[in-house]
């Protein structure tokens, strides 16, 4: 409880005023003194001046010093009550350096917002020292995870309040913002960690905001596959290309079975109606756009209710009567209504694919098969020494490789699938998660059930398929700090 420690730290401080550092026996050093002023302008001109905290190592055995430190930046009005928003800048699984706030992100936000605002860094599938490759998976939740246990290991002397951490990153990162906050203390990590001399603290944290999360990586080709085998965009492959992609899209129905997951209502979800599951989460969020004022196309494949002239519809944008677009695709291109009724999927997804093309087959566990390069995700799956991986079964089984038991256990660790629900582990018990609802690089089914698994957990869930969003962060921040504000209020 923070303001039981609030005791302990006006004497602490007072002793760093006299240089002493806020430093445990294990070698972890923070000192409340070393602060330096800062400030950041915001868009709209409001300058936000900070105390800031920089080059806070958070390992004592530190393998790369590039990138496993945390700066901390703590607003005038912060005090030990503060929640703390941790900003991960992880993208495309590479390495991140810790940086300073950003005007036009959720960092600048918070900052500007009053919270504390931690920026760590983490290694990544590109980082090396010597001819070692430091970052390879799991390092880089490792290293987010001692960022965490370092916030609680001075939370008395330090602004904020650690048992309000709430992270955020986009894409890789957010799949590193949905790790922190399904993993908490889960006793896997525990023996890297100690090697890394993180501090022996828990590392749960109070809420996780997630956009567009590139997870459940050993699962995602066939999800990919199941949505995407039948747009016109998979038309034009070869016939053996083809056929990888129905033979990955057959696997996901067993699959998404495994997981066991039910509707709100308590139904199951099957490989049968979860299309459906999905058509809902993109109507509603087209009727949560169209209700702000967006025009929904009937192009995209939306059909609406059908009351001519608006007599029976409220009046839409600030008291005006409904304007005359959506006119159904093919039809006498009447007025339509204000509710959207359905979407035929085909022709969404069909409009999905035409914005930005697809990944290949496999999307992403694609190296040596059918010829394709290694992605990024082969890399980060790759060794200390540098080769990339095949880190799925089944693209292994095509290219002759073997997913060896340390592999599989590094896979593991990399999924936060796997931890919802499993009683070792302290997960969040609030979730804000965002994938764009025109984003393909990777499919609806991944987030929506990551959604539902935690839903299904009982744990508080805002899951939005943002409309029109391609793949992108940080977005709609009037609703992300509306959302923060509700849970810590
Ligand atoms: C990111 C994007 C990808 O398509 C992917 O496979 C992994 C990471 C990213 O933007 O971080």
């Amino acid at each position: 409880m923070k303001h039981i420690k609030l005791l302990f730290v006006l004497p602490l401080l007072a002793s760093a005023a006299c240089s002493a550092l806020a430093s445990a026996d294990d070698g972890l050093v923070f000192d409340p003194a070393s602060g330096k002023a800062g400030s950041l302008t915001m868009p709209d001109g409001q300058t936000v001046s900070y105390t800031a905290y920089e080059k806070l190592f958070f390992v004592t055995n530190v393998e790369d010093s590039t990138y496993q430190y945390m700066n901390v930046f703590v607003p005038e009005t912060a005090t030990g009550e503060t929640p703390i928003f941790l900003r991960t800048y992880v993208g495309g699984y590479m390495a991140s350096e810790a940086a300073r706030p950003q005007a036009g992100d959720a960092s600048g936000r918070a900052l500007a917002e009053g919270y504390v605002v931690a920026i760590p860094g983490s290694r990544g599938r590109n980082s090396k020292v010597g001819e070692t490759w430091t970052g390879r998976a799991p390092a880089a939740i490792l290293d987010l995870k001692a960022a965490i246990r370092y916030l609680r290991h001075f939370d008395a002397v330090m602004p904020g309040d650690a048992e309000r951490i709430i992270t955020d990153g986009t894409s890789a990162g957010g799949a590193m913002s949905a790790l922190m906050g399904a993993t908490g203390n889960y006793p896997d990590y525990e023996p890297y960690l100690e090697a890394m001399g993180a501090a022996k603290e828990r590392d749960d944290v109070f809420a996780s905001v997630c956009f567009c999360p590139i997870i459940d990586l050993d699962h995602a080709d066939m999800a990919y596959e199941w949505l995407f085998k039948d747009t016109d965009s998979r038309q034009g492959l070869s016939d053996e290309q083809k056929a990888l992609s129905a033979s990955l899209a057959a696997r996901f129905p067993a699959y998404l079975e495994s997981l066991r997951l039910t509707k709100a209502d308590g139904s199951p979800l099957t490989a049968d109606n979860f299309l459906d599951y999905i058509r809902e989460l993109l109507i509603t969020a087209a009727q949560k756009a169209k209700d702000a004022g967006a025009d929904i196309s009937a192009e995209l494949g939306f059909t609406f209710n059908q009351e001519s002239r608006g007599r029976f519809a409220a009046p839409l944008n600030g008291g005006m009567p409904p304007q005359a677009v959506n006119r159904p695709a093919g039809g006498p291109g009447g007025r339509v209504g204000e509710y959207i009724t359905g979407l035929d999927m085909p022709t969404y997804l069909n409009y999905v694919v035409s914005t930005q093309p697809l990944k290949g087959v496999p999307a992403f566990d694609s190296k040596d098969v059918l010829g394709s390069r290694a992605s990024g995700e082969n890399d980060e799956f790759g060794d200390a020494a540098g080769s990339s991986v095949n880190y799925t079964e089944y693209a292994a089984s095509l290219t002759g490789a073997t997913v060896s038991e340390e592999l599989r256990r590094r896979v593991f660790l990399m999924n936060p699938m796997n931890f919802v629900g499993d009683p070792q582990a302290t997960t969040a018990p609030h979730w804000y998660i965002r994938h764009g609802a025109r984003d393909r690089d990777t499919s609806f089914p991944v987030p929506v059930a990551f959604a539902t698994k935690l839903q299904n957990a009982g744990k508080d869930v805002d899951f939005l398929l943002a409309w029109n969003r391609p793949h992108s962060g940080d977005y709609a921040l009037d609703e992300l700090f509306a959302w923060i504000g509700s849970i810590t209020k």
